[in-house]
């Protein structure tokens, strides 16, 4: 019988039926997530990103403390880009599918490395963000939380990462405000990676998708999950450093594989 939704293209692929049954039996699910969750929302990954700043500069250039002291308006330029980039972005059938995978569960947890909010605005609650938001600015000095400033309508120009702005200043202390991320050289929100840490070793199933696996510890976590007993499934079109951690690879785009996914295991 036709079923009234979409059936999976034959060239999506798919789990073997033991483990889609011990993906239907599990009791915490993890989800992993990194940029390429993002992609098919319009959010470049930073290995994607071909064109524009990021193969004009080094990553360390433009997300390092180091690189912010040294040319502030340039980094806060390529922010403020980034985040105009996901306030008009939309969540796509990979976040909705995490939304409808974490209603089987008596437990998910959703870790994402990301810093848009596509996972919350698709509707999953209680995501431990490991590399901070580009929501969330704050001060140097002080750390008072700042607003971004408001998005404008696209216009002709705003394509430009590379646009130089002035950051703010703190009206508390007068230093600059920086963005809400985690730069290279420093230190996770302690208190969500060590949420994750605990969540990884309670899963019972992991599902890793969309990171190169490359940026630590965030990285670590599938390897812990899977000394720690639990099945660990990546979704990813391309190989990985992770690749030899997962116990299946799904090569395909996360808005193909996921919804699939879901479907699979209701059959
Ligand atoms: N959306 C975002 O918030 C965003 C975007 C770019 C970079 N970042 C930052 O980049 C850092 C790098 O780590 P990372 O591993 O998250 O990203 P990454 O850019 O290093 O790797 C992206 C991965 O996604 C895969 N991918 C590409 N398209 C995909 C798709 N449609 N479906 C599934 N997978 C796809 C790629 O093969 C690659 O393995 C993180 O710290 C993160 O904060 C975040
Ligand atoms: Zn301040």
């Amino acid at each position: 019988m036709m079923s009234h939704t979409d059936p999976t293209p034959p060239d999506v692929p798919a789990l073997p039926a033991p483990a889609l049954q011990r993906l239907r039996e599990a009791r915490h699910l993890v989800v992993l997530t990194g940029a390429g969750i993002s992609a098919e929302s319009g959010i470049p990954t930073f290995r994607a990103a071909q064109t524009g700043l990021w193969s004009r500069f080094d990553a360390e250039e433009l997300a390092s403390p180091e690189g912010f002291l040294a040319n502030p308006a340039l980094v806060w330029g390529w922010y403020v880009w980034r985040h105009a980039l996901v306030v008009r972005a939309q969540p796509n059938p990979g976040h909705q599918a995490v939304v409808a995978l974490s209603r089987r569960y008596e437990r998910c947890t959703v870790v994402t490395q990301n810093v848009d909010d596509l996972h919350e605005r698709a509707g999953s609650r209680g995501v431990l963000r490991l590399h901070g938001s580009l929501a969330a600015a704050r001060c140097m000095g002080c750390s008072r939380p700042h607003p971004m400033p408001p998005v404008q309508p696209l216009a002709p120009g705003d394509a430009d990462a590379g646009r130089r702005i002035e950051p703010p200043r703190c009206p508390a202390c007068g230093d600059r405000v920086r963005p809400g991320v985690v730069w290279f050289g420093e230190h996770l929100p302690a208190q969500a990676l060590a949420s994750a840490q605990e969540a990884a070793e309670d899963a019972d199933v992991m599902l890793v998708v969309g990171t190169s696996g490359l940026v630590h510890p965030a990285a670590g976590l599938p390897a812990r999950a899977r000394a720690a007993g639990a099945l660990v499934v990546q979704v990813n079109p391309l190989p990985t450093d992770l690749d030899p951690v997962c116990h299946h690879t799904l090569r395909g785009t996360a808005a193909l594989v996921l919804p699939a996914l879901v479907r699979a295991l209701d059959p």
